[in-house]
């Protein structure tokens, strides 16, 4: 079966090629998939698609006529794919539903101590040569409260590695995981109660319908003072304006990112000759305690290759006309 490979990195290469087996024949492209680019599909009948991907009902039309039958995501998210289009063409899609979920928890841990114990001002200030240590004072996360948003696969790692710190820890997420409060002794409750609680919020759901720009002006005017703010989940889950708004009037003492709501035109891509025109995300980046990574939270061996042996696992599913586990909307 051939499949085109959109946007394929050349930091995935080597873990997708080690999964390869079975009947699988792919090409890869490093371009997204856009009105530019869709008709390099012609000639396949799979692609394979990454975040940056966006797969809407304008783009599946034209993938069918082109005679793509299936679409494998290297993602965990499907927020970029219209599914309910997709399953009225008839193409298959299926994601990658778990990976490494300590990758990305691992992440957020390394913003929040970067944040806390002011790694990066401390570098950039002894790069000039000044090895003063009154602008680096951090606090100890043990005795701490984190709230999680999000107890899934990712943020039950996360909780656990708290947990490890010593921290008391909130939950917010309308499934409660039993066998984590059995492990880490975690407490669900509503979100207004964790943000008043929480010294330090970290977000781990996905991107639905409830969870689209959660946070926002009211909630964030109700966390405590000095909260130190994580979101290494979606974009689209915060509001960027009122996030910004929330750091300047002192709520928010720090905020580590992974994850951009207009992240699309600017992540993933080389922008050495050329200016942001994106006026909110430049304002973000000149903050001195907003830490921002560009979407790299997946981005260790052990992801990566789960990624790669679950999408040819995927793929090989349809080649062999055998049930694919991880369709969606089957
Ligand atoms: P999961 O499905 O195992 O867990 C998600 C949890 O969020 C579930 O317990 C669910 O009940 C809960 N949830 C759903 N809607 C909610 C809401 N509105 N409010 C609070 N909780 C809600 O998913 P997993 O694997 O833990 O991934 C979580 C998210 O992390 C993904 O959806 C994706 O957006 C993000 N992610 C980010 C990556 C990165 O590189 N930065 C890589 C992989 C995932």
């Amino acid at each position: 079966m051939k499949i085109l490979m959109y946007s394929t990195f050349d930091f995935e290469k080597p873990f997708i090629e080690k999964a390869k087996h079975g009947k699988l024949e792919l090409v890869y492209t490093s371009k997204n998939l856009n009105h530019d680019t869709v008709d390099l599909a012609k000639g396949f009948e799979g692609i394979s698609l990454f975040t940056s991907d966006i797969a809407n009902s304008t783009m599946l039309e034209k993938l069918y006529h082109l005679g793509i039958k299936y679409i494998a995501l290297r993602t965990v998210g499907h927020d970029h794919i219209d599914l309910k289009k997709a399953r009225s063409l008839g193409i298959k899609v299926a994601n990658v539903p778990e990976y490494s979920p300590f990758s990305i928890a691992e992440h957020a841990v390394a913003l929040l101590m970067a944040l806390n114990r002011k790694i990066v001002l401390g570098q950039k200030l002894m790069e000039m040569g000044d090895y003063r240590l009154d602008n680096l004072v951090g606090f100890d996360l043990h005795g701490k409260t984190v709230g999680i948003i999000g107890t899934g696969k990712i943020g039950s790692a996360f909780a656990k590695i708290m947990h490890g710190f010593g921290c008391t820890l909130l939950a917010y997420d309308p499934f409660i995981n039993e066998e984590l409060i059995q492990q880490t002794k975690i407490r669900y409750c509503n979100l207004e109660e964790l943000c008043q609680s929480a010294d330090v919020i970290s977000i781990h759901c996905p991107l639905n319908v409830d969870s689209k720009y959660m946070f926002n002006k009211s909630i964030f005017s109700q966390m405590k003072k000095g909260v130190v703010f994580i979101n290494t989940a979606r974009g689209m889950i915060v509001n960027t304006e009122d996030l910004i708004e929330a750091i300047n009037k002192g709520i928010i003492s720090a905020v580590g990112l992974d994850v951009y709501d207009k992240e699309r035109p600017i992540f993933f891509k080389n922008h050495i000759s050329e200016k942001f025109t994106d006026h909110v995300y430049t304002i973000l980046r000149s903050l001195p305690n907003v830490l921002i990574t560009g979407h790299q939270g997946f981005l260790s061996n052990e992801a990566l290759q789960g990624i790669a042996n679950t999408t040819m696992a995927n793929l090989n599913a349809w080649a062999y006309n055998s049930i694919c586990e991880n369709e969606l909307e089957k």
